[in-house]
């Protein structure tokens, strides 16, 4: 992987002339030179997902340097050191293997001498062989009753992966009812509970690192809480699960070594979901349907890997987020699923995205002087257009958006879904072109502007954005759709010459909490602390009375 600076490419150079030429250029003025921008500017994957990004403020040029930057970046050769397990983590010593886990081919993948695909599919075996018997009903709870609730706790990528898939496939889900328990308030935990039976429950400690405070506290908690309940040594190990890479700590937590599903130090955690630490997605659709969530996701790999870079939706999708990021100098993404299912997806995308990419410090340990992720936030529709839209239409900045829907709906009601594609449509349609009107130009319709005031109805338009239809929402489209957006980051971090993988950033939060977690019971604070936190420590000792 070569560490380039970007911005000192020829690409970058001429993008930042074109730019000057473009900026001003209207919407409608693309599509009225290029009568055929729409079959020009999308792309199919297969016949599962379909990419429209003529919606944005780019021409042929602008895609043509854009692939020179990336190039000049050395992207291919990037993407053939992930899939061959290069230790492209380089802060933390790692390859990088998610495609791995995902991995259809008879092929070995070797990891420090060892292959992984072995280690891989015992561990998938293990897998498939628990979650049918926990959905079949012969695994039994201590008092001898099936399993009816699943307890999947966890944080981070240990939650909002398993969880988003779980939300978006629940059209799939059996009889199990899956909950999640991810932060450290206690109502979190204190709410499920309410609604689960220890009799029928099952708990999955889903913690890579086996060491996260949130999580931890809130195993420790249950597994206190369930002994003093059930007063049965047994119930330990007829319910607790680990799903780690940190073998170690979960023996000592006293999980059954039985009871452990193992992932490894090179799945991160941001990209685990297609790992054991997948389990509450595979007892909630089956293995059946895990694995065409992975073979969806294997598809886009091949996608990625073998697609040219005109023709690869991951590497158009990232390279018009550089153009608008780093040359429109905007600060936000958002991403619009219209599809009920799927409302956990622009939470699941914001940690993806921001902390693999949320870094200042390039590949050569110098400050970056360009932009990297920008903020990533979302919403599903059309609740959003009745919110917020209002200021993606009229407010000062512009937001480019991604538009996300099924064409064919699992809950066909009356005419519901026609009626929510016709405000998806409504909604790229009338950013991208506004009232229709330009405010410069002469020909202002005597509406918009009179007594040379401009109407409060007028919505200039030339806001970008990308619509990329589902043909269903499926196992597999989803697999697809989500390791599209996987590598759509990767290449980002690529080209913007950045370490992914890591997120030193969180670990800074993790250090300074415990250290102000123990000065509570202290009675002296201590005195490194800059005035405000050691003020509002003092004031939540005294309400507190600790
Ligand atoms: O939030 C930081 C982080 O390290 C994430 O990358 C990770 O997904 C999460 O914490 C949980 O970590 P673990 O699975 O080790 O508990």
């Amino acid at each position: 992987m070569k560490n380039i600076n970007p911005t000192k490419t020829f690409a970058w150079q001429q993008l930042k002339n074109h730019f000057i030429d473009i900026k001003n250029i209207q919407m409608k003025d693309f599509f009225n030179i290029d009568k055929e921008r729409f079959s020009n500017y999308s792309l199919f994957f297969e016949d599962e997902i379909f990419l429209d990004f003529s919606k944005n403020r780019i021409n042929y040029e602008t895609l043509r340097l854009l692939f020179m930057l990336a190039r000049e970046c050395y992207l291919s050769n990037a993407i053939q050191s992930m899939f061959l397990g290069d230790k492209i983590n380089k802060t933390e010593n790692r390859s990088v293997l998610h495609t791995a886990l995902r991995n259809q081919l008879n092929n070995n993948i070797v990891v420090d001498n060892i292959n992984i695909m072995a280690m891989i599919k015992e561990e998938l075996k293990k897998i498939k062989k628990f979650s049918n018997s926990i959905i079949n009903g012969d695994w039994k709870g201590y008092t001898g009753k099936s399993i009816s609730d699943v307890v999947n706790i966890g944080i981070g990528g240990s939650h909002l992966g398993p969880y988003m898939v779980t939300e978006s496939l629940k059209y799939y889900k059996n009889h199990l009812n899956i909950h999640y328990v991810s932060n450290i308030d206690g109502t979190e935990v204190v709410e499920v509970l309410k609604r689960i039976n220890l009799e029928t429950t099952i708990f999955l400690i889903n913690s890579k690192s086996f060491s996260t405070i949130e999580t931890i506290s809130n195993a420790d908690y249950l597994k206190n809480w369930c002994f003093l309940r059930t007063k049965c040594k047994e119930y330990f190990t007829r319910h607790f699960f680990a799903l780690c890479e940190n073998i170690t700590a979960a023996l000592n937590f006293g999980i059954h070594d039985k009871n452990i599903f193992k992932f490894w130090k090179w799945v991160g955690g941001r990209y685990s979901l297609w790992s054991a630490s997948g389990l509450s997605i595979v007892l909630s659709i089956g293995f059946k349907n895990f694995e065409s969530l992975l073979y969806g996701s294997y598809m886009m790999d091949q996608h990625f890997l073998h697609q040219e870079l005109s023709h690869n939706i991951p590497v158009v999708l990232a390279l018009i987020s550089i153009w608008y990021t780093n040359f429109f100098n905007i600060e936000t993404e958002a991403i619009f699923p219209y599809d009920t299912y799927m409302h956990a997806f622009p939470e699941y995308l914001q940690q993806s995205y921001m902390e693999s990419n949320g870094k200042s410090i390039d590949r050569n340990g110098k400050l970056v002087t360009w932009k990297t992720s920008p903020i990533i936030w979302g919403h599903s529709g059309t609740n959003s257009q009745h919110s917020f839209f209002q200021l993606l239409h009229q407010g000062t900045m512009f937001v480019p958006c991604d538009f996300i829907i099924p064409a064919i709906s699992h809950n066909s009601v009356n005419d519901h879904h026609e009626k929510l594609l016709s405000n998806f449509l409504a909604q790229t349609q009338s950013l991208a072109f506004g009232n229709n009107i330009d405010i410069n130009s002469k020909t202002i319709f005597n509406s918009i502007i009179s007594n040379n005031k401009i109407s409060y109805k007028y919505c200039p338009g030339n806001k970008p954005t990308n619509s990329i239809m589902l043909k269903k929402i499926t196992p597999y489209s989803l697999g697809a759709l989500v390791a599209l957006y996987e590598h759509k980051i990767f290449v980002q971090g690529i080209i913007l010459n950045i370490f992914s993988f890591d997120q030193w950033g969180v670990e800074l939060g993790k250090l300074v909490a415990n250290s102000i977690f123990n000065d509570f019971f202290k009675k002296n604070i201590n005195n490194s602390y800059d005035s405000s936190t050691e003020g509002l420590v003092r004031i939540y000792k005294k309400w507190s009375n600790i």
